[in-house]
């Protein structure tokens, strides 16, 4: 990363060199800085920085890279009360800027892999479930990054939050409501667990 030159243009007499973030430091702050926000203040989120959340969404990595997700932004607020229909103690996630809800295409269409050059033909993903762990917690950690707050709330694989989701929006038979997640300015400080745990990690055997 090149050095940014700042002068003032008052009182500097020579160019200043501006400290550099550590690129490693900035990206653990922040993902050691993601918690569950549950609490908003309403406002509106900008469509430039929504657009980018999702774009950090999609660079998650995923099973033979078939990519499974899909986005559902609602920022209309007539909706909301549909799409939590199926989760309990949702009525605080109704303040927040737009609600997101990941969505995940059980099927593929595309060639075998036994025969790669052939016709795109439907198969059932085994591995959709975890991609989409992937791509929500990509989306969590952008929110994060914008000053945004956000919670993954449960949708898969519960079938009374499921059904309320794809009546609203009319989601194709193989596409399955993953998570839906509210996002907005938080309202009051909510801070990040600290779930570090050394007795966890086993070295070279358990
Ligand atoms: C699969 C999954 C489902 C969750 N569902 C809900 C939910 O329905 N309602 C809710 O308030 N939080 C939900 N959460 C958020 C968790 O409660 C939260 O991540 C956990 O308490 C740890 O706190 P943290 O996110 O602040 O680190 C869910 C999280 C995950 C990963």
């Amino acid at each position: 990363m090149a050095a940014a030159a700042m002068l003032c243009g008052a009182c500097c007499t020579k160019q200043e060199t501006a400290p550099q973030a550590d690129p490693a430091e900035v990206v653990m702050q922040n993902i050691l800085a993601r918690k569950s926000v549950r609490s908003y203040n309403g406002d509106t989120i900008p469509a430039a920085v929504m657009e980018n959340i999702l774009r950090a969404a999609m660079a998650a990595p995923s099973g033979r890279d078939w990519r499974p997700w899909s986005f559902v932004v609602l920022t209309d607020k007539s909706q909301y009360d549909s799409i939590f229909e199926g989760n309990f103690n949702m009525q605080k996630f109704k303040e927040s800027g737009a609600v997101v809800v990941i969505c995940a295409d059980t099927i593929h269409m595309g060639p075998t892999r036994d025969n790669p050059d052939g016709p795109a033909v439907a198969q059932y993903n085994p591995l959709w479930r975890d991609d989409m762990g992937a791509v929500t917690e990509n989306l969590l950690l952008a929110v994060e990054a914008y000053g945004l707050g956000a919670c993954w709330t449960a949708c898969y694989p519960y079938p009374q939050t499921m059904a309320p989701v794809k009546r609203t929006l009319g989601l194709p038979a193989s596409v399955v409501p993953y998570a839906v997640v509210p996002i907005g300015y938080p309202n009051g400080d909510t801070q990040p667990k600290d779930k570090w745990e050394p007795a966890r990690v086993h070295y070279n055997r358990w």
